[in-house]
C-alpha cells in the first residue's frame, strides 16, 4: 500500500516538475514532444531499468543450479583433489614421506611404498630424496646413495641432531667404508647359494635367448657347487674371490685337486652334479665354464674384493632397535659392480622380514636409481608383504619402461600395483607421461557455443584428459604430481629444491 501511495506521489511530483518546466522552457519541452513525450521517455527508461535489475539478479541462478546439481561427469569424473581434502592427506604435521618441501603423508600411507619417477636431472634427489633422508628422523633408513650426495648432506645432521648411528657401505672408496659385507656369511643352505649364483649370472646375462639360456643355467649350477665348496673352507678363504680361483683351476692340471676337494667336502648330491658337469659334451662344457667366468669377472675388481672380503660386520637385526642411517654408496664409474647392491638388498630384506615388536623401529628404504641395480629376485612377490613387516620402499626411476625392462612386463606391473604413492617429476618420456595422464583420467569439460547453428546458448560438454601427456611432460621446475591409490591427484607447484631452501639448509646446519 505504502509502495503504491509513494508511486502516486512520485508521479504527481514528476508531473508538477514537468508542468513548471513547460512554463519556464516552453521551447525545449515542445522539442521533446510535450509533457506526454517526456513522460513516455521516463516510463521507457524506468522499464529498461527494471528489466536490467531483474537480469542482474537472475544471473547467479544458473550457477546455483549447476552447483546444486553437482559437476557434470557424463564423459569422465577426473578432478584434482580439493583444498580441504588435500589437507587431510598432505600436512606438514605428518611423519611419512615428503611430498614437496613442506608437506608430508602419514606414516601409515608411507608404509604402502612409493615411487618417484623422473628422468635424470628432473630433481628426484634434490626435490625428494634429500628432504626424506633428512626428515624421516624417527626410524631406521637404508639409503642408496649413488653419488654420496645424501651422505654428505645429511649424515652429520642425523647423527648429531637426531642420535642416528651412521653406517656406510662404500663401494666407491672401500677404505672409507664402515661396513664389510661378505655375502657368503648370509647365504647358508644350498637353495640360498643357488639364488646368489643366479643373481651373479643374471647381472651379466640379463636378457638371454637360445642356447645361452642353457649355458646360463649350467653356469649357475657350477657356481653354486663352487660356492658351496668355498663355504666349507677356512674363514679367511670364505669370500667370493675364492670361487674365481676355483673356476680358474678348471681345465688345468690343478683340476684334479679341485676334484678331490669337492669329493671330500661336499655331499654326494653336489659331487654328482659336478661329475654331470664334467661329462657334458666338450663344447657345452666350455660354454658353461666361460659363461661362469664372464659372470664372475666383476669379482676381480679390487674395490669389490676389499668391500666384500673378511667377516661381515653388519648387524641387521639391530636396525630395528637402534635408529640407523645406512648409506649404500655406489661407484657411478663402475655400474657393473651394482650386482652387489642386489645381493645386499636381498640380504637386508630377508633379515628384516621378522615380525617386528611394538617398540621396534620401522625401516624406510630410500632406493634412488633403483633400476641401476640388477633385479632383486622375486621382488614382485616380496613387495606385497614387506609392508606388513613395517618396511617401506621408496624407489627412484627414470621411467616406467625402465622397470619393465629390468623385471619383465608382468613382474613390473605387480610391483607397480603394490606401490601406493607415486610422485611424478617433469620431463617424463612420452610413454610414461601418457601412462600418468591415463591414470589421472578423463574429465567432462563444459563450453558455451553461441552462433548461427545454436541460438540456445546452452553449455556443451566434451571429454578431455584432466592432464594430458603433453602437460605431464612439460611441467616446469618445481611442479610435480602426487598420486595415491584411489585418491584424486594433487598437483604441486613452487616446490623448492633443497639447495634453494634456506630454511632447510639452516636446519641441517649447512648454512
Ligand atoms: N647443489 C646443487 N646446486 C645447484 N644445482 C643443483 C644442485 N644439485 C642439483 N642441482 C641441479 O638440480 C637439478 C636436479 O638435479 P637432481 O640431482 O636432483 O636430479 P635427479 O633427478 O636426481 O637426477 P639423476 O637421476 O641424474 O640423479 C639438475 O638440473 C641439477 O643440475
Ligand atoms: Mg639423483
Amino acid at each position: 500500500m505504502t509502495f503504491l501511495g509513494r508511486s502516486v506521489e512520485l508521479a504527481a511530483l514528476i508531473l508538477l516538475v514537468l508542468f513548471c518546466l513547460e512554463k519556464v522552457f516552453p521551447k525545449t519541452v515542445e522539442r521533446m514532444g510535450g509533457i506526454s513525450g517526456i513522460v513516455l521517455r521516463i516510463v521507457v527508461l524506468l522499464w529498461r531499468l527494471v528489466v536490467s535489475c531483474v537480469k542482474l539478479l537472475a544471473m547467479p541462478f544458473p550457477h546455483i543450479f549447476r552447483w546444486l546439481r553437482g559437476p557434470n561427469t557424463l564423459f569422465g569424473a577426473a578432478r584434482w583433489l580439493k583444498f580441504g581434502e588435500r589437507r587431510r592427506v598432505l600436512s606438514s604435521r605428518n611423519k611419512g614421506h615428503f611430498i614437496g618441501h613442506k608437506l608430508r603423508i602419514s606414516k601409515q600411507r608411507a608404509m604402502t611404498h612409493m615411487a618417484i619417477v623422473g628422468p635424470t636431472g628432473s630433481g628426484k634427489s634434490s626435490f625428494a630424496y634429500a628432504y626424506n633422508c633428512a626428515g624421516l628422523t624417527e626410524d631406521t633408513q637404508i639409503i642408496t646413495d649413488p653419488k654420496a650426495e645424501l651422505y654428505d648432506l645429511t649424515s652429520d645432521y642425523l647423527a648429531k641432531k637426531h642420535g642416528f648411528r651412521v653406517l656406510r657401505f662404500n663401494l666407491n672408496d672401500p677404505s672409507n667404508s664402515d661396513v664389510v659385507f661378505n655375502p657368503l656369511d648370509y647365504f647358508q643352505d644350498y637353495s640360498e647359494i643357488r639364488l646368489l649364483s643366479k643373481i651373479l649370472v643374471e647381472a651379466t646375462y640379463a636378457k638371454s635367448s637360445g642356447d645361452q639360456i642353457y649355458f646360463n643355467s649350467g653356469a649357475e649350477k657350477l657356481i653354486s657347487i663352487l660356492l658351496s665348496l668355498v663355504k666349507e673352507l677356512d674363514e679367511e678363504r670364505q669370500n667370493l674371490m675364492t670361487v674365481v680361483d676355483f673356476l680358474d683351476m678348471i681345465d688345468t692340471p690343478e683340476q684334479e685337486s679341485l676334484d678331490k676337494l669337492i669329493k671330500l667336502h661336499l655331499p654326494d648330491r653336489l659331487y654328482r652334479a659336478w661329475v654331470a658337469y664334467k661329462s657334458e659334451g666338450d663344447n657345452a662344457r666350455k660354454s658353461i665354464t666361460s659363461s661362469a667366468r664372464i659372470a664372475l669377472d666383476p669379482l676381480n675388481d679390487p674395490t669389490l674384493q676389499s668391500a666384500t672380503s673378511g667377516k661381515s660386520n653388519l648387524d641387521i637385526p639391530s636396525f630395528r632397535r637402534t635408529k640407523t642411517a645406512f648409506y649404500i654408496i655406489t661407484s657411478p664409474a663402475k655400474p657393473h659392480l651394482n650386482f652387489i647392491l642386489t645381493v645386499l638388498y636381498k640380504v637386508l630384506l630377508d633379515n628384516l622380514m621378522v615380525a617386528p615388536g611394538k617398540k621396534d623401529l620401522n625401516v624406510f628404504c630410500l632406493c634412488d636409481e633403483f633400476a641401476q641395480m640388477p633385479a632383486v629376485p622375486q621382488l614382485d612377490r616380496y613387495i606385497s608383504y614387506v609392508r606388513s613387516f613395517r618396511i617401506s620402499l621408496c624407489v627412484g626411476l627414470q621411467s616406467f619402461e625402465q622397470l619393465g625392462l629390468l623385471y619383465g612386463k608382468e613382474a613390473a606391473q605387480v610391483i607397480f600395483e603394490n606401490i601406493g604413492s607415486l610422485l611424478v617429476m617433469p620431463g617424463l618420456s612420452i610413454d610414461s607421461a601418457e601412462r600418468i595422464s591415463k591414470t589421472i583420467g578423463d574429465a567432462t569439460v563444459s563450453y558455451s557455443e553461441a552462433g548461427f547453428a545454436d541460438k540456445s546458448k546452452r553449455d556443451k560438454h566434451m571429454q578431455r584428459r584432466l592432464f594430458t601427456a603433453q602437460e605431464v611432460r612439460t611441467m616446469s621446475d618445481g611442479e610435480m604430481i602426487y598420486l595415491y591409490r584411489s585418491l584424486n591427484p594433487v598437483k604441486l607447484s613452487k616446490v623448492k629444491p633443497y639447495f634453494k631452501n634456506k630454511r632447510f639448509l639452516r636446519t641441517i646446519g649447512r648454512r
